[in-house]
């Protein structure tokens, strides 16, 4: 029997920081938007974090599948990275002309996703905003087709007319399909083709509270060819499955290529940096907009994106993120199978998506994910997870017995269901 997690210090905190900071903590490492439910079973505060572990406020130890949402993927505190960071802190960060180091980390990252050029940022919005700013720039076209189920960030453009702070200006120039649907794709370039600068989407379906979807077959040449054939430039959010399915981009690994990819979460392993990359032919549009940020050169981040890089293509990253990803997920279908548990997964492994599915509500799923918690594998209840290359084979095993520990709970509360 595994010990069962108390938060006493974790709340003692959280009524803190509720007087401080709006939400206690906001956004999606929050217990709102995380959807922490029920939120007596996660932390809410770390105090250190190494390889694929954190520690909490109370000093509980996880497992951590969520790697800060993406940015985790050589390992907390990796030494080698933090070192070349450290070394940069010495000899300097935010100066006034950028340092050279950042001409060294262009050179990598565009030979890495094999792109013409790259244009630094820090967060992911920052980089999907410039996307479209570059694809209108270039066209002179307004239109931007989203695929239904996405998203790019939280700049107003992003979000739904209806979202608090939004107006409905914002996203007049929106056009939302389904993904994988070539008909509809068909139908909205045929009506509006002189208006629409481009189509915008995530490699696949990493959606929250959904089974993940793949590409169909074919599906992404038959957009690459319509996007060249309507003059419609093609943008892949790369920002989460960026460096986890392929180190030349998630469009190399599904057999096309983008115009402009977006990169942020995986590239300096937790350093802020984020990256637009795209083709010759679309860098006079970029080179024309002003666009900047009082940190987005700074070159602490780019050292620690050298070597990262560097680590992951030495590892082969993107082929031990898959084997292991599978190794947990084929153990969990295992688990699940022998005690009759319908889970559903999905998406790809090195970003599995969970869902529990002997009910029409989330809550049979979301109890399992919080006995989970409580004994140490941090999952969540809704979103992808995330493999990163310090995980090992003995860390996957013991959070097979977790999970397993986990699911006996979860079916013993649940008579009614599991007879
Ligand atoms: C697919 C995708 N696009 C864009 C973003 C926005 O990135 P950021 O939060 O760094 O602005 C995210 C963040 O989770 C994301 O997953």
């Amino acid at each position: 029997m595994k010990t069962v997690y108390t938060y006493n210090k974790n709340r003692e905190l959280m009524q803190r920081a509720a007087k401080v900071i709006p939400c206690g903590v906001y956004g999606h490492l929050g217990p709102a938007e995380g959807c922490m439910i029920p939120t007596s079973a996660y932390p809410f505060f770390v105090t250190k974090a190494k390889g694929s572990e954190m520690w909490d406020a109370d000093g509980n130890r996880f497992i951590d599948y969520m790697c800060g949402y993406g940015p985790n993927v050589s390992g907390y505190c990796d030494p080698e990275i933090d070192e070349a960071a450290m070394k940069q802190i010495a000899i300097g960060n935010c100066t006034t002309l950028p340092n050279t180091i950042m001409v060294d980390f262009a050179e990598l990252l565009t030979d890495t996703v094999k792109k013409d050029w790259a244009f630094f940022a820090k967060n992911g919005g920052d980089v999907t905003q410039l996307a479209i700013m570059t694809a209108r720039a270039h066209t002179g076209r307004k239109k931007i087709i989203f695929v239904n189920g996405y998203y790019h960030g939280v700049a107003p453009w992003t979000q739904k007319p209806d979202s608090p702070g939004v107006l409905p200006e914002d996203c007049r120039n929106s056009i939302y399909i389904d993904f994988n649907d070539l008909t509809q794709l068909n139908k909205v370039i045929s009506d509006q083709k002189e208006k629409i600068a481009c189509f915008i989407a995530t490699p696949y379906m990493h959606g929250n509270f959904k089974d993940n979807v793949l590409p169909a077959d074919g599906y992404w040449q038959e957009v690459r060819r319509l996007c060249t054939e309507n003059g419609i430039v093609l943008i892949i959010d790369d920002i989460r499955a960026g460096f986890r399915l392929n180190l030349a981009g998630s469009d190399a690994h599904y057999g096309f290529e983008a115009d402009l990819i977006c990169f942020c979460k995986a590239i300096a392993n937790g350093y802020n940096v984020s990256a637009l990359c795209g083709k010759n032919f679309i860098k006079p549009a970029v080179s024309s907009i002003m666009y900047t940020g009082s940190y987005w050169m700074s070159a602490v981040p780019f050292a620690a994106g050298i070597v990262n890089i560097k680590k992951l293509i030495k590892a082969d990253a993107c082929t031990y993120f898959r084997t292991l990803g599978l190794r947990l997920t084929d153990g969990l279908a295992k688990i699940a199978k022998s005690k009759n548990v319908n889970l559903s997964i999905s998406g790809e492994p090195a970003m599995f998506y969970l869902m529990i599915k002997d009910d029409n509500s989330l809550i049979l799923h979301q109890e399992w994910i919080a006995e989970c918690v409580k004994r140490g594998a941090f999952l969540t209840n809704h979103h992808n997870h995330f493999i990163n290359l310090s995980l090992t084979e003995d860390l996957v095993d013991e959070t097979l017995e977790i999970c397993d520990e986990a699911m006996d709970v979860m079916i013993k509360k649940h008579p009614e269901v599991y007879k």
